[in-house]
């Protein structure tokens, strides 16, 4: 199931990425697409705060994965723009991350697409100026019901 909203500010992005946190159990794993500058960093950085991690979020381009613990969960961030496809990512050892009791969430997840399970919450950001369009993809109908509460609840 698809939900389709948009928000109007990065304040706006991290607010709903925190509120979606709490939905998200060990083992999940969260692709982020969309072109430069999306938003993708910004939903993460509201993921790891809605998570309780008091950890600074940056962009991993050059580290690939940023760990982000001491919230409920802890937070793999992966920028994979530099690699060159699954080889790569299996080569570093990184699908590892993949089997973790903690939440993987993949910028440019388009690039190691193959090695993405089916499971995975796909959430794609479109647009330039200060509004963005977020199409997510659930793979149940819970989380698209608590996705459709939050999105009513912050008038999105
Ligand atoms: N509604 C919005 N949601 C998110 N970011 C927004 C929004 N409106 C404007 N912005 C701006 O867009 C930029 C998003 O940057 P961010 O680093 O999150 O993008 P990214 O998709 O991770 O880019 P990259 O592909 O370089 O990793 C920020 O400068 C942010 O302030
Ligand atoms: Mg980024």
């Amino acid at each position: 199931m698809t939900a389709v909203f948009n928000t109007t500010s990065s304040d706006q992005t991290e607010e709903f990425a925190s509120r979606f946190a709490a939905l998200l159990k060990a083992g999940d794993i969260i692709t982020l697409d969309g072109d430069l500058g999306a938003g993708k960093t910004c939903f993460a950085r509201g993921v790891a705060r809605g998570m309780g991690s008091p950890s600074h979020v940056s962009s991993p381009t050059f580290t690939i994965v940023n760990e982000y613990e001491g919230g409920r969960l802890p937070v793999y961030h992966f920028d994979t723009y530099r690699l060159g496809g699954c080889e790569d990512f299996v080569m570093a050892g990184l699908d590892e991350y993949l089997w973790k009791d903690g939440v993987c969430l993949i910028e440019w997840s388009d690039i190691i697409g193959d090695i993405i399970p089916g499971s995975a919450v796909r959430i794609r950001i479109e647009g330039t100026g200060d509004v963005r369009r977020f199409v997510i993809e659930c793979p149940g109908g819970e989380m698209y019901n608590s996705l459709t509460r939050i999105i009513e609840e912050m008038g999105l």
